[in-house]
């Protein structure tokens, strides 16, 4: 699918979520397939929200289950699909190696200790499976969300910002469900780890050529935008 014609989707996110995400979706799903197999494959999608991506997996022949622990996300597109439960994504109701596809879509920089829940991914990865993770760069132009740009003078700053501005918080408050990831660190944490292969590392909205960018220190950290971090579980 084209980088464009998700980008222009991406524009009109807030006037139809569901033509953005259920593209998303279904590109998402498509790029795992490039490197698992997806029809019977056993997958997990954690802090899956609504369930975009969970439906995507099982259309292509996945059982999925989806671990989300926010009850009203998880309803925000009413009733929750098949297989789907409340739970957080450090504490994974499976067993060690069981799936075959562990799968994150821009969750990592809503949690406070990103290195934990990727460890928690891994650990339910059997050898030969792939952990898909995504996440919103913080110094990339809409690193702060919708407290964005803002956050380029400090992420409290842009929180009281738009608190004044809107009469109420942002729905991603900084330093409780929103921090500040960067690239670099999470590269090296991948590629430092002997229990996993990095396979891809790429900003995620972009050609595929763009992959480059992530190898620059500190301009990938403002041009990527969004990182996609493909590794596989090693034997
Ligand atoms: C920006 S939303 C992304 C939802 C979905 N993955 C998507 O891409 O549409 C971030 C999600 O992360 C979830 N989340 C936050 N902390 C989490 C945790 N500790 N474990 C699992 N999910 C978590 C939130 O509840 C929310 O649904």
């Amino acid at each position: 699918m084209g980088a464009f014609r998700l980008f222009l989707a991406f524009l009109r996110e807030q006037s139809d979520p569901d033509r953005f995400y259920g593209l998303l979706a279904r590109d998402s799903v498509a790029l795992v397939e490039r490197h698992h197999p997806l029809d019977g494959a056993r997958v997990v999608d954690v802090g899956g929200g609504a369930g975009y991506f969970a439906d995507a997996f099982r259309a292509r022949g996945a059982s999925c289950l989806l671990v989300e622990p926010d009850a009203a996300e998880l309803a925000s597109r009413g009733t929750p699909g098949p297989a789907s439960v409340i739970g957080d994504g450090y504490w994974l109701p499976l067993a060690d190696g069981s799936v075959d596809v562990c799968f994150s879509c821009n969750v990592l920089e809503h949690v406070r200790d990103p290195a934990g829940l990727i460890d928690e991914m891994i650990r339910v990865t059997r050898p030969g499976g792939i952990v898909y993770v995504t996440y919103t760069v913080w110094l990339s132009p809409w690193g702060g969300h919708e407290t964005a740009p803002f956050h380029y003078l400090g992420g409290n700053f842009a929180m009281r910002h738009y608190t004044r501005r809107h009469g109420r918080k942002p729905k991603n408050v900084y330093g409780q469900s929103m921090f500040g990831l960067g690239v670099g660190p999470m590269l090296s944490l991948a590629r430092g780890r002997t229990d996993v292969a990095c396979v891809e590392a790429r900003p995620r909205y972009y050609p595929r050529w763009c992959r480059f960018l992530v190898s620059l220190p500190g301009l990938r950290e403002l041009l990527t935008w969004n990182l996609l971090l493909i590794l596989r579980r090693q034997p």
